[in-house]
């Protein structure tokens, strides 16, 4: 007796959100909804919190629990990891060490996985163990085909190790295209831009009812950079300042800068502050006190390495970063560990501290543009997904280039995994 065949599930595991979902026996997509039942989302953070406790040893939670855990502020040591996905491609960062033991990134990854499947699994009712998973264009940090492969590989290994039986990979602007074509009962050339929290991926290709889903790609485009980077500029151009980055010491008559330069770059990405919590750093930062015109902005930056306020500052940053999304003004708010910054921001100001990355980002569009032949013209939509989507020069990239209204936005965090699902019923 032949087992009717198991529906395959869309995945997208995203930098910072991850989402699935499923065709529906009655033919609708449905979206699994992650966390407690009154406050379930269907997007699951890809984060991963490891807490010791002394009796029972290490546990690792995922997503709104680590969240949960993490802002309980329950005592004992605790690791949050984040952003994992941008790690994929590195053959320098193989694993790393939390309370003694050695983890795999691979590791790392499924545990965020396994959470994401047994979680949608319950809520659909039904085994979720093949799967369509997105793939950026360009992972973060890949200089050549050979680290998208590895990548690539690590992705799927980390899929396997999650329980997953079957997988099969699609481009993620691929996968969102799906969902738009969903909704034509024409056939249109549209160009797809997804800008996620690790990278911003476009496609171009011909979509429309019988093309047979996300019918022809004519191309693909992208950069390994997203709203990760952005992040990391304000914090260069807010937190870092406030936090002693130029600010001079008095050495032998000559004024020089109190505190190495490198040491806020691991202030940049929220996850590397944690890389300054060493003997070294304290030494550095203990002579440059003494030293420093400016001795309390060390002070500052001190306390929130030992008090581990990685997280909160990303957050409040971006918290900022929407805040410009939505207004040409805003405050940079940050109250936490003694630390009290309130900082005013324009949204030109940011736009400035961002240039160098929207410029990687038009020059990819342009590229596309230029290696397919076609012309901004003959585009008959834009459809824009991703977080990284609201800020408002992004959107201005397209609206400045293509044809007047074609712009179209579509569900930021669960377009992809929505695509995706249609793109999974017709490859299994
Ligand atoms: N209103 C907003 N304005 C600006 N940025 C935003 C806004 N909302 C979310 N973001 C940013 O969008 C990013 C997350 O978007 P998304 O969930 O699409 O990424 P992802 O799919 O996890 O990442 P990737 O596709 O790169 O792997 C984060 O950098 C977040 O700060
Ligand atoms: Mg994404």
């Amino acid at each position: 007796m032949r087992l009717p065949s198991q529906p395959a599930v869309g995945l997208d595991f995203g930098t910072t959100n991850t989402s699935l979902a499923r065709v529906a026996p009655d033919g609708a997509v449905q979206l699994a909804q992650f966390g407690p039942e009154a406050a379930a989302t269907p997007s699951f953070r890809s984060l991963l919190l490891f807490a010791r406790d002394g009796q029972q040893g290490v546990h690792s939670f995922a997503g709104p629990a680590a969240i949960a855990r993490y802002l309980a502020a329950e005592d004992g040591p605790r690791r949050l990891i984040q952003s994992l996905k941008s790690y994929l491609s590195s053959r320098t960062l193989t694993a790393t060490e939390v309370f003694g033991r050695r983890y795999t990134v691979e590791d790392l990854l499924a545990r965020i996985l396994r959470e994401v499947r047994t979680e949608a699994a319950g809520r659909f009712r039904a085994p979720v163990e093949r799967a369509v998973v997105g793939r950026p264009v360009r992972f973060v940090g890949a200089q050549s085909e050979a680290d998208e492969q590895f990548a690539l590989g690590r992705l799927r290994e980390a899929c396997l190790r999650a329980g997953f039986t079957e997988v099969h990979f699609e481009y993620e602007p691929v996968g969102a295209a799906c969902a738009y074509e969903a909704t034509l009962d024409h056939e249109e050339l549209v160009l797809i831009g997804d800008f996620g929290g690790g990278t911003s991926d476009f496609s171009l290709l011909r979509v429309g009812p019988g093309l047979g889903g996300a019918g022809r790609v004519l191309g693909t485009g992208g950069v390994g950079l997203a709203g990760d980077a952005f992040d990391a500029r304000l914090v260069r151009h807010l937190v870092s300042p406030a936090l002693g980055l130029g600010s001079l010491e008095r050495s032998g008559g000559k004024l020089l800068p109190a505190v190495p330069a490198w040491l806020y770059t691991n202030l940049e990405r929220w996850h590397t502050l944690s890389f300054l919590r060493t003997r070294n750093v304290a030494e550095i930062l203990k002579g440059a006190e003494v030293r420093a015109l400016e001795p309390e902005k060390i002070r500052a930056l001190q306390a929130l390495i030992d008090e581990d306020l990685g997280f909160p500052l990303h957050r409040a940053i971006g918290r900022l970063k929407y805040n410009l999304s939505a207004a040409e003004a805003a405050e940079f708010r940050f109250d936490e560990g003694g630390l009290a910054l309130r900082i005013p921001v324009t949204r030109a100001q940011f736009e400035g501290w961002i240039a160098e990355e929207l410029a990687a980002i038009e020059n990819a569009v342009a590229s596309l543009l230029a290696t397919t032949g076609v012309a901004p013209e003959a585009v008959d939509r834009v459809f824009l997904t991703g977080g990284t989507s609201f800020v408002p020069a992004v959107e201005r990239i397209f609206t400045s280039r293509f044809r007047p209204g074609c712009v179209l936005r579509g569900e930021a965090f669960t377009a992809v995994a929505y695509g995706l699902a249609l793109r999974a019923e017709q490859a299994f």
